[in-house]
């Protein structure tokens, strides 16, 4: 009965790290010492989430929070950072990724005042462009060979309202 479950996107714990760090492992070649999530939730943890099903977590995103030069406009900005985000390979296309995203991005708005949202995509990673475009992130630019293995990648940007 596992379908007629809804999902819920709560803020993630300490004790989730086992298994977002797992998900990562089994969904991206990008992985991060173990330090690198507990910082992330300790200094940016309203947008660091994860999706719990039947008491699982079956996805994460995780975020930062920064300032910069905007890519939508080249002014000073506060900017939302999307770091990572995976879904368990068994859970895929039911929404849960694009729950993870719209939530976090609200949350960067909210919570550290972000006014355009981007990341970094492979630029051969069609799943996750399609739900970014769907999102409204645009591509701003190559960046090339930004990956350890030569591929280049997307920098995509929305404005978080
Ligand atoms: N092929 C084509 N389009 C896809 C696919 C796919 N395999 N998966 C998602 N999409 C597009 C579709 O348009 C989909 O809408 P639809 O199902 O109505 O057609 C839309 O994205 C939304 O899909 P969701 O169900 O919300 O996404 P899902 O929960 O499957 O998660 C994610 C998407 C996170 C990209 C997942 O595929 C995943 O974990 N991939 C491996 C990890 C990864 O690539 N993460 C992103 C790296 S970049 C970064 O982290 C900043
Ligand atoms: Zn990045």
């Amino acid at each position: 009965m596992e379908g007629l479950r809804e999902v819920l996107i709560r803020e993630a714990r300490k004790e989730d790290l086992d298994q977002v760090i797992n998900i990562n492992l089994v969904s991206l070649k990008e992985h991060y010492p173990r330090s690198f999530w507990r910082d992330h939730l300790m200094l940016w943890g309203k947008a660091f989430l994860v999706a719990e099903l039947t008491s699982r977590v079956v996805g994460y995103v995780m975020c930062r929070a920064e300032t910069g030069v905007g890519y939508l406009r080249s002014s000073w900005r506060r900017l939302g950072h999307v770091i990572s985000i995976a879904v368990h390979p068994n859970y895929r296309r039911r929404g849960i990724g694009t729950k993870l995203m719209v939530k976090a991005i609200e949350r960067l708005r909210e919570y550290y005042r972000a006014e355009e949202v981007y990341l970094e995509v492979r630029v051969s990673n069609e799943p996750a462009i399609k739900l970014y475009e769907k999102l409204g992130f645009m591509k701003a630019k190559v960046l090339r060979h930004y990956y350890l293995d030569g591929e280049d990648a997307y920098l995509m940007v929305r404005e978080t309202s």
